[in-house]
């Protein structure tokens, strides 16, 4: 039996069993199987989403939360239909977008308990490209942690495995203290793409490099050299 049967048999059963069950994309299974592991629902009131088009992980974070109160907010460049469920609300924008990030951040009355991101851009097939576009996603998603996310929420991202993915599991590791990697089952075995699941935020956390603050350098006036200071400066020969 060949592996690409194998791999598209997967795709298809995971395809058919959301159509069954009501389920509007075959990631459920993926979010199904990481909350399984790893509880990340489990007294979950606030739940940020990013690229939740359309909508399969809002469906499930509205299944498994048990507060009735509380926000689950799904962000996308597309238009997400709505989801009859009182607490789930969605803005269409991009996430790159600086003001897309205040609008998240002022819909949130507190920190969220669960920040995950699908996100995954329109594929161009040059890979390192590809891989790249999906990483700076996934590193937005980690900056979004930093303001909003409370101090033992999870944190989850998809990435894709490529040049760029091991300098972003040390830019989680600078963030959280709790790094896992996790390919569900219902990931196709031979796709790079992995989970990233994290908890527990550093009190001394660094952002990756991109979003940290320039450090200015006031320059100094000139000043008289201080008598002796260029004894440090003579050449011996
Ligand atoms: C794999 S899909 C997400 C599927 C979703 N988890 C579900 O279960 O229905 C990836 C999504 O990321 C979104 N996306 C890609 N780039 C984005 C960006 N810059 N801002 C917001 N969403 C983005 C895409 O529009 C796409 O809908």
């Amino acid at each position: 039996m060949s592996n690409r049967w194998v791999h598209e048999r997967k795709g298809e059963h995971y395809y058919k069993k959301a159509k069954e069950e009501g389920y509007r994309s075959r990631s459920v299974f993926k979010l199904k199987q990481i909350n399984s592991k790893f509880k990340v629902f489990e007294h979950a009131m606030n739940v940020l989403d990013l690229g939740a088009a359309p909508g399969g992980w809002l469906q499930v974070a509205s299944e498994e939360m048990m507060e009735e109160e509380g926000l689950i907010l799904g962000v996308d460049l597309k238009e997400i239909k709505p989801i009859y469920v009182d607490n789930v609300a969605t803005i269409v924008g991009d996430v790159r977008d600086l003001e897309v990030q205040q609008e998240i951040l002022d819909a949130f009355k507190g920190k969220a308990d669960v920040i995950m991101s699908d996100m995954a851009p329109d594929v161009m097939g040059q890979w390192d490209v590809d891989q790249y576009r999906q990483i700076h996603l996934a590193r937005i998603a980690l900056k979004l942690c930093d303001n909003l996310l409370k101090g033992d929420g999870w944190f989850i991202v998809k990435i894709f495995q490529g040049g760029e993915h091991i300098k972003y599991i040390r830019e989680v590791r600078d963030m959280f203290k709790y790094v896992k990697n996790f390919k569900p089952l219902a990931s196709r075995r031979k796709s790079s793409e992995r989970y990233i699941v994290a908890r527990y935020l550093r009190k001394d956390r660094k952002l990756p490099s991109e979003f940290r603050p320039e450090i200015v350098v006031e320059e100094e006036e000139d000043t008289e050299p201080i008598p002796g200071d260029q004894l440090f400066f003579e050449e011996t020969s």
